[in-house]
């Protein structure tokens, strides 16, 4: 068996694959880095910077200079942000450069959970369990909403709905990496479970396949 055990989740947005990642992370005792959050740090750097966010070779620099000590969501969690994080998500550079950096992080030992979109498939297809976390738009939308709501926000179901649908495409769409379930991950579909029970289920199928791995 291997000595680095890495753990791959993805999934599209508010899938909830963010949340159990933390939750599995500090259970096993291992680091957690939330992928998302590199494209949005590299998208703020444009941002801040007033560059335009259809030069490649601009973002790709941006994105080599992200510091993964300092990702913190509650400064990168924009709506703006996000979108401008999809759209340089597209470009082979910009992935190269932040795919790189990623799995640096994933290789130190003693483990790593990583979430995003193509942790199974691109930056760690040798991980030893890799989950697909998924849920129903509409599903999805509703735990936007009142995430939002929830912090005193203002918001419309069906625009977050909506939005949610154009991410996807964008996310299932691009020729570089897309979004979609490694030939041999674990379909997690939480659209019927609260965090407690898709928390539960996620350890199951962990457990069994470090177990698997063991042994083998
Ligand atoms: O807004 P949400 O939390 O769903 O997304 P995020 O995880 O913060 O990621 C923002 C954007 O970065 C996504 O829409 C993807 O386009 C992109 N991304 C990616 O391409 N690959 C990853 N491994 C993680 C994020
Ligand atoms: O990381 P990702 O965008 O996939 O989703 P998340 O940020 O982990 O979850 C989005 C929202 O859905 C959060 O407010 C979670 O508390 C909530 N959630 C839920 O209500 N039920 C689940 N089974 C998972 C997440």
């Amino acid at each position: 068996p291997r000595a680095v055990r890495i753990i791959a989740l993805d999934g599209p947005a508010a899938s909830g694959k963010g949340t159990l990642a933390r939750r599995i992370a500090s259970h096993y005792g291992y680091r957690h880095l939330d992928t998302g959050l590199t494209y949005r740090a590299a998208a703020k750097a444009l941002l801040d910077a007033g560059q335009p966010l259809d030069d490649e070779a601009l973002a790709a620099r941006m994105a080599g200079d992200v510091d993964f000590e300092g990702l913190d969501r509650s400064t990168l969690s924009a709506h703006a942000i996000g979108e401008a994080a999809s759209r340089i998500a597209v470009m082979p550079a910009v992935r190269r450069a932040l795919v790189a950096a990623q799995r640096r992080f994933a290789e130190e030992p003693p483990g790593s959970v990583l979430d995003g979109r193509d942790i199974g498939t691109v930056v760690c297809p040798g991980a030893s369990v890799k989950l697909f976390v998924t849920a129903s738009p509409e599903t999805r939308a509703k735990r936007r909403f009142e995430e939002i709501v929830g912090k005193g926000g203002d918001a419309r179901y069906e625009a977050i709905l909506d939005d949610l649908k154009e991410r996807d495409a964008r996310d299932m769409g691009r020729t570089d990496s897309p979004l979609r379930p490694a030939d041999d991950a674990h379909l997690l579909d939480t659209s019927e479970m609260g965090i407690e029970s898709a928390f539960q289920a996620a350890r199951d199928l962990i457990d069994r396949a470090l177990a698997a791995a063991s042994e083998s």
